[in-house]
Parts: C-alpha cells; sequence; structure tokens
C-alpha cells in the first residue's frame, strides 16, 4: 500500500463556541479536539500530518510541536477562505509527494482509528474515498446528493440546499482519502459560487465523480460528528468518556458505573485496580493494580502504587502514593506530596511537598507542608508544621519513630531527632535530641471546687438581670 499523509483542518476559530480559545484546543477528555484527531490518524497508519492553523496559530503549533515533534509540521492559512482553502495550503506543505492524503477536520474528535483504517483500505485504488452516514437530523451538515444509479455525485452545504435537498439525511462528516495527484487538480478547480463565498473541501466529490472514480464507505454518526459549540462538546465529551470507561472495564478495571466516572485518555489503569462512582482521574494518572479509589475523588497527574486505598471525596494533584497506602476520607494532597508503602493520611488533613516514609501516619485533621518525614513516624491530630514566615518556606524534618502529640506546633526550620516525643499542645520552636522529650506547656493546676462556685455565681447573674 502506498503511503499515507494526514492533513488536520484546524485553522477556523470556531465563532459558535463563543469562547476566546480557538475551538481545536477545547478539551474531551482531557485531550484537545486537534490531539484526538490527529491521535486516531497515527493510529491509522498515517505516516506524518500536515496541521493546518491559522486562528491561534502559534498556540496551537506549540501544542502540536510538544505532542508531536516533527511528525507534524504545520502549515499557515492566514485567511479562512474555506476548508478547501485550508487543504489547498495543507498541500504547499506536500510539493512533490505522490502518496494517498487523508484529509480530516480538527473539530471531529470521536474518529475512531478503525474507520480510518478502513477508508485507508478501501480507497487504496480511488482517486477520492469519502465516509456517508445517516443521521436523523442532518441540520447544519453537508448533504450527500446521488443519481438514479445510487452514486455519490455531490456534496451540498446545508445553506446552499434547495428544499428538496435539506430533506436529504444522508450526510458528510468530513473524513476523505484523496489520491494526491487527483487532489491537486481538484484544488486548482474548486469556485467560491457559494452562499459563504467560500473555497469548499466538499466539491471534491462532483469533480471525482466526473472522472468515476469515487468510493463512499458508511460511518456510524455517533462517533464522527463534529463539534461546533458547547452543547456539542459536551455531548461528545459523554461518548468519549463512556468509550474511555468501557476500554479500562473491558481491560480488567472494576468500573461499577460506567457512565459516572470521568477519565482522561491518557490515564493508565492496572487491572483489578476499582474505580467508584464519581471519580475524576486527570490527566497522566497512573493506577497500580489493586489500588482502590473510592467515590468522588478528584485526582490529577498522580500516581498510586498496587493496593493502596484512596478513600471518598479525596483531592490529590501531581503527588504518589505509596503501595498499601490509606489516604481519605477528605484529604487534600498537594503537588509533591510523596507517601511511602503502608501510609496512612486521614480525613481533613492537608498536604504539600512533603514525603512520608514507610508506615509513617497522619490520621486527622493536620497540615504538613514541606515536611521530611521519616519511617514509622506518628503525628497526632491538630499538628500543624508552620512552615511559612511570610517570606520562605522552611522544612521540617521528623527522623524515623518520632512521635508528635496531638495540636502541636512545629515552627520550622525545624529537626526533631530519631525516636524524640513532641508531648501534646507543644510549640516547638528549636530542635529536638533523638530521644527526647520536647514539652512547652504551663504547668498544670486544679482549684477544687472552683467549677461549681463559678457556676452558682454565673447563675445568680442570670437570674437578677431577668428581673429587671
Ligand atoms: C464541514 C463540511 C460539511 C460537513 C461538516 C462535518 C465543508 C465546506 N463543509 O462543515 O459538509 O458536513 O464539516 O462536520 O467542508 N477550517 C479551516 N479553515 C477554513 C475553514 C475551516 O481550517 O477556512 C477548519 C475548521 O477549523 C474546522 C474544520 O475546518 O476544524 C471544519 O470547518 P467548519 O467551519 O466547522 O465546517 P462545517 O460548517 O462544520
Ligand atoms: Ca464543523
Amino acid at each position: 500500500m502506498s503511503e499515507v499523509v494526514g492533513i488536520v483542518l484546524a485553522a477556523g476559530q470556531g465563532t459558535r463556541m463563543r469562547s476566546a480559545t480557538p475551538k481545536v484546543l477545547h478539551k474531551v477528555a482531557g485531550r484537545t479536539l486537534v490531539a484526538c484527531v490527529v491521535d486516531a490518524a497515527f493510529e491509522a497508519g498515517v505516516s506524518r500530518c500536515v496541521a493546518v492553523v491559522g486562528h491561534a496559530r502559534e498556540e496551537v503549533t506549540s501544542l502540536l510541536s510538544d505532542l508531536y515533534g516533527e511528525r507534524v509540521v504545520t502549515a499557515h492559512q492566514a485567511d479562512q477562505r474555506g476548508t478547501g482553502h485550508a487543504t489547498q495550503c495543507g498541500m504547499s506543505q506536500l510539493d512533490g509527494y505522490e502518496g494517498k492524503v487523508l484529509v480530516l477536520y480538527g473539530d471531529c474528535p470521536l474518529i475512531p482509528a478503525s474507520v480510518l483504517s478502513e477508508l485507508i483500505e478501501r480507497g487504496a485504488d480511488a482517486d477520492l474515498a469519502l465516509i456517508t452516514a445517516t443521521i436523523d437530523d442532518p441540520h447544519g451538515y453537508g448533504r450527500i446528493l446521488r443519481d438514479e444509479q445510487g452514486r455519490a455525485i455531490a456534496i451540498r452545504e446545508h445553506r446552499d440546499c434547495s428544499p428538496d435537498e435539506l430533506a436529504v439525511n444522508e450526510v458528510n462528516p468530513g473524513l476523505y482519502l484523496i489520491d494526491a495527484a487527483f487532489l491537486r487538480e481538484a484544488m486548482a478547480s474548486l469556485k467560491d459560487d457559494n452562499d459563504q463565498g467560500e473555497l469548499y473541501l466538499t466539491d471534491v466529490l462532483a469533480f471525482a465523480a466526473e472522472r468515476g472514480d469515487v468510493v463512499d464507505v458508511k460511518g456510524e454518526m455517533t462517533t464522527l460528528r463534529g463539534v461546533n459549540d458547547r452543547a456539542e462538546l459536551a455531548i461528545v465529551d459523554q461518548v468519549m468518556r463512556r468509550r474511555i470507561a468501557e476500554r479500562h472495564a473491558r481491560a480488567g478495571v472494576g468500573i461499577r458505573d460506567l457512565d459516572d466516572v470521568w477519565i482522561d485518555a491518557q490515564v493508565v489503569i492496572a487491572p483489578d485496580a476499582s474505580i467508584g462512582p464519581g471519580v475524576h482521574l486527570r490527566g497522566h494518572c497512573q493506577i497500580g493494580a489493586g489500588a482502590i479509589i473510592d467515590v468522588g475523588c478528584v485526582l490529577t497527574d498522580m500516581r498510586v502504587a498496587p493496593d493502596a486505598h484512596v478513600l471518598p471525596y479525596t483531592v490529590a494533584t501531581e503527588s504518589s502514593i505509596g503501595d498499601r497506602a490509606k489516604v481519605g476520607p477528605f484529604t487534600h494532597l498537594r503537588p509533591k506530596t510523596e507517601l511511602g508503602p503502608d501510609t496512612k493520611i486521614g480525613n481533613f488533613v492537608e498536604t504539600k511537598k512533603t514525603r512520608l516514609g514507610p508506615g509513617s501516619k497522619a490520621s486527622h485533621l493536620s497540615y504538613l507542608g514541606d515536611g521530611e518525614v521519616g519511617a514509622g513516624v506518628n503525628i497526632g491530630a491538630g499538628t500543624i508544621f508552620c512552615n511559612y514566615d511570610g517570606y520562605q518556606k522552611n522544612v521540617t524534618t521528623l527522623e524515623d519513630g518520632v512521635f508528635i502529640g496531638s495540636d502541636s506546633q512545629l515552627v520550622a526550620p525545624l529537626t526533631i531527632g530519631k525516636g524524640a516525643y513532641v508531648a501534646s499542645g507543644t510549640t516547638v520552636t528549636r530542635d529536638v535530641p533523638a530521644d527526647a522529650l520536647a514539652l512547652s506547656r504551663t504547668k498544670q493546676e486544679n482549684k477544687l471546687g472552683y467549677a461549681a462556685r463559678l457556676r452558682a455565681r454565673l447563675e445568680a447573674m442570670k437570674k437578677s438581670k431577668a428581673k429587671k
């Protein structure tokens, strides 16, 4: 089979999105629309791609070069004069190329690679191969016009349709495999004699039909629909999320409700992990085998090791959770938290840039910021790492086996030596040597009978006020 190169049209602004962000940079399941399309093209075997860029050209170009390097080059379309004009711009990067060109729109993120592979296979010997699909509501799509023999002979844009043509519900989803030499000829023939005064790529069908060399392949519209406004973006996002959830479930991930998990496209989950309802896994999360991510957790760019358990409503970002560790419920792990194996971080604990050695615990109501915590450390309820003096962040170091009593403030920079104890309610401002006890409370005094006398006095005051 000859080489196939992709052209992805991504120069439009997407006015109907009513957004400062160009349309192709909006996301479904954490991936930009344009990346969804380019990924599908590569998966279907395209050797390289030309992306046609215009609106927010720098942003789109830098995203593409970050993701694909030299496999995607860009062509600049300064004025958006239609999809045909955009394709001409794309072809300017393919001088002398003689193989096939797969032309796609950058706003159709659901395109399955399998559909593209089929198009590439079936269109191998044609000037033009395209997908068509039948839908209940064809509004807005280009209609496929056929002759008496049933051959596809033209695509008519919605706004250029006669009333009869508007009734046609076979539409153009916008996926084409075109012979490069033929495409050059066809591009030269385009005219802007339509309602928008643009050059339409869709007119290549009429040009190819005259030469009689067209192959059309039936597609399924639910997976081919384009995004023109935010409502369509939401619909497409839902389809994509469901598809991702099903892929994981078939690969052995326990997902109780396939429609109520939000797993971004790049997330990696090992078999036998479980994902509860309402969970969001964003960015590049990696979830190990046997790990449980319970109801309502929101994890972004997280590494969760095998058999860890993240209890409900935990929010965690750019951090790692070790083997068999327990986190949550209601825990907030901020960036650069590294929890070792068998650690425990309980409810209403917030961490940031803190490392916890094996088996260490902070079970309730604490703030651990800029901490270096060894193994087997117990951090009592209500402990605060006072890491910030208004100018700098300072480190709190707790060596192995340290015990921090509840309601203690550790004023950093500070080191508490191996095996030391900090008594409850202590404000620690100086280093504590290994195996020492740090204690900063005032001495307790018990005034016998005082409470009863106080109550009597207060009661009497209340009564005398009520009389007045
Ligand atoms: C297009 C098709 C229509 C099809 C529909 C499928 C044409 C003329 N019409 O209509 O038959 O049913 O898609 O979704 O092709 N773009 C550029 N430069 C331009 C114009 C557009 O790069 O000058 C890009 C856009 O960024 C977008 C894509 O091409 O990603 C499609 O453009 P859009 O305006 O959305 O076309 P539709 O009106 O949806
Ligand atoms: Ca569109």
